[in-house]
């Protein structure tokens, strides 16, 4: 039998460790694959479908209904399930067995805990014996402060005339909006029944229908099975335009058109991924353009990749955060990582695949441009994690799963896999690539059984290439072990050097040939000013290159930190229209942190925060408070 055949009978028998083939799953008081997130016993029970009935009010901004859960008894003496809540108002919860017996189900929360929220405990009556499947009903409400819910009144969005409502469920957000067992260790299928306003239109990570009746009731089905965090929904005045054959975009009507432009390479992307990553086992690739507030660039919700506008650059120049969303439907979506702790299994491989699509869809010299910035950026960030957090598979048992490395798990990750690829070559790790896919498809995987297939594939397969020490270092040691191959790009390399030149006056900026330079360049050219240029060099560049005025967000990021950084106070009020303009948190924290550091503008900071909140989703305020707290060096 198949590996992959063989995971999904396990699935459908309610396992759920399905890793690898030649090494036994590590046992559940390994602390390396418990997952330290969820209270849930998935031991005992594990939870297969989900049924959902849900009606949106945007008045009390609450979401209520009930949530089914279809759960497998491993254990035949388990009597009680432990499911995951953050939040949630619970009426009531009944069992229903697999021959259509009801009974009442006894339930209680048990401690809260700040980050992980509350355990629910619900009792499993002895009539239903041991009986190996059960059926659980949960009658519940959630909070307006739902920590994956996002309401915005109708001024929030880019039409300002209808509210709108999305999810954002990574990490352990799912909770706060569905009881569940909220770990990636645990697949589950679903449908769901949603009700809205009748002129609102709702759409999830299932199967989306573009020509529904927009009648305010609206069926999904998701019959892949997906960890619970990959769960979205989205309510608004959304309408739908084709990009290819299994490829469109949802937006407001006002912005349908400029990204349905921007996107559409998305087919391409597909064909070409499919092509290289193997079979896309989700049918239909869509992309959802949400309001500014939405905190990250994407989220992979399966089918149905969630977009900030910022990406709208009318140049098609932030593209590659769709490859990195899109290729997440092999590596996060297919292959799951089994805890947070294991996250660069999801995203440094993403991180890889991604630049492996924008070399073939755009050029080498792009990938390598994007390569290198993420390599400045990880340079960063090993001077802001702790070294116990730089190894990628750090031990990693308290704390936040949505912020506990920075993006060290993506960059480095993404370092980890260029280097196997240069010492095993590009084809044999194309090879290794597909397989891995095929393999653990809809599965979930752990550093340690991720290490021992590779070991069995390639370092052991082909010795003398990398040795499991090596390898080892990567994945437990800080830093970047010294065979790293480090990322260079011509291009890049020539906008530092002009941008040195310029900073000791060696050249006027009539020689700097932006006009020329991928938006990338410009980035890197801005990065690499002289920390202590002067302000009328800086004045000289706003002018010419036209920095405080960019519609590209990348840029506008660059640039305003470095304004921040150097206190160039002439171009603050163009910083604060920046930090209104958006919510991504990647495009507005750093900017504030620079102003927090630059010793000057701590107070300054905290007043246009507190300008800008209302307009921030709750991840990026707290993401925010962090920088901003009292203390932190001013
Ligand atoms: N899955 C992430 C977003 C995420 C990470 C949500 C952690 C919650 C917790 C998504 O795929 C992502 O990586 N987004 C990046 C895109 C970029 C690296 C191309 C982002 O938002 O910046
Ligand atoms: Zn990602």
């Amino acid at each position: 039998m198949r590996l992959k055949t063989l995971c999904l009978l396990l699935i459908v028998m309610g396992s759920f460790a399905c890793s690898q083939s030649n090494a036994p799953a590590p046992a559940a008081h390994d602390s390396r694959s418990h997952d330290f997130f969820s209270f849930a016993n998935t031991d005992q029970f594990v939870a297969e479908h989900l049924q959902l009935e849900l009606t949106i009010d945007f008045d009390t901004e609450q979401l209520y209904g009930s949530a089914t859960l279809v759960m497998r008894r491993l254990d035949p003496a388990a009597t009680e399930i432990i499911l995951d809540s953050r939040d949630l108002m619970i009426q009531g919860a009944s069992f229903e067995s697999a021959s259509g017996e009801l009974a009442t189900a006894e339930f209680r929360f048990g401690k809260s805990h700040d980050v992980l929220g509350t355990p629910v405990l619900i009792t499993v009556p002895p009539d239903f014996g041991s009986a190996a499947q059960l059926s659980l009903k949960i009658d519940y409400r959630t909070s307006p402060t739902a920590t994956a819910l996002q309401w915005l009144p109708p001024e929030l969005t880019t039409g300002g005339k209808h509210p709108l409502l999305f999810s954002q469920s990574q990490a352990i957000h799912a909770r706060s909006w569905v009881p569940l067992q909220d770990t990636p260790a645990v697949r589950i299928t679903y449908d769901a029944s949603i009700q809205t306003p009748p002129e609102l239109m709702a759409v999830m990570s299932a199967n989306n229908d573009p020509d529904t009746a927009r009648d305010g009731s609206y069926e999904f089905e998701m019959p892949q099975p997906i960890p619970p965090y990959l769960l979205a929904l989205s309510v608004g005045n959304y309408y739908f335009a084709p990009i290819g054959e299994q490829t469109g975009v949802y937006a407001e009507p006002e912005l349908l058109d400029a990204a349905a432009f921007e996107f559409a390479d998305t087919q391409a992307m597909l064909d070409t991924a499919e092509a290289m990553f193997g079979p896309y086992a989700w049918e239909r690739y869509d992309l959802l353009i949400l309001p500014p507030s939405f905190p990250y660039g994407g989220m992979e919700n399966p089918r149905l990749s969630f977009l900030t506008p910022s990406l709208l650059a009318g140049d098609r120049s932030l593209v590659s955060v769709v490859a990195h969303e899109l290729a997440h439907s092999w590596s996060g979506n297919l292959v799951t990582n089994a805890t947070w702790r294991d996250g660069w299994l999801n995203e440094g491989w993403t991180s890889y695949l991604e630049l492996r699509l924008m070399e073939v869809l755009y050029s080498k010299e792009r990938a390598a441009e994007e390569n290198v910035l993420g390599y400045r950026e990880l340079l960063l960030d090993f001077e802001q994690v702790a070294p116990d957090f730089q190894a990628l598979a750090p031990r990693f048992e308290t704390g936040d799963p949505d912020d506990f490395q920075g993006t060290i798990h993506y960059h480095k990750g993404n370092l980890f896999l260029q280097y196997l690829e240069n010492a095993f070559g590009r084809d044999r790790f194309d090879e290794f690539i597909a397989a891995y896919f095929d393999e653990h498809a809809f599965g979930t995987i752990t550093s340690e059984a991720f290490l021992d297939y590779l070991d069995d594939k390639l370092l052991s397969a082909y010795p003398g290439k990398v040795s499991r020490t090596q390898a080892e270092q990567w994945l437990y040691e800080p830093g970047l072990p010294d065979a790293a191959v480090i990322p260079a790009s011509a291009t890049l390399d020539e906008a530092a050097e002009l941008a040195a030149l310029f900073s000791q006056g060696e050249i006027d900026i009539a020689d700097i040939p932006a006009a020329d330079w991928s938006p990338q360049a410009l980035v890197h050219f801005i990065n690499s000013l002289d920390a202590d240029l002067a302000g009328d060099k800086l004045k000289e560049l706003d002018a010419t290159l036209g920095l405080s005025d960019t519609r590209n967000a990348e840029i506008g990021r660059t640039w305003f930190i470095q304004v921040a950084k150097r206190q160039y106070r002439p171009a603050y009020a163009k910083l604060e229209e920046h930090l209104n303009r958006f919510g991504r948190g990647r495009l507005v924290q750093p900017v504030y942190q620079a102003l927090v550091e630059n010793g000057a503008d701590a107070d300054l900071a905290r007043n246009m925060f507190e300008r800008a909140r209302r307009l921030y989703h709750p991840v990026t305020i707290t993401s925010i408070q962090r920088v901003l707290q009292p203390g932190t060096p001013d």
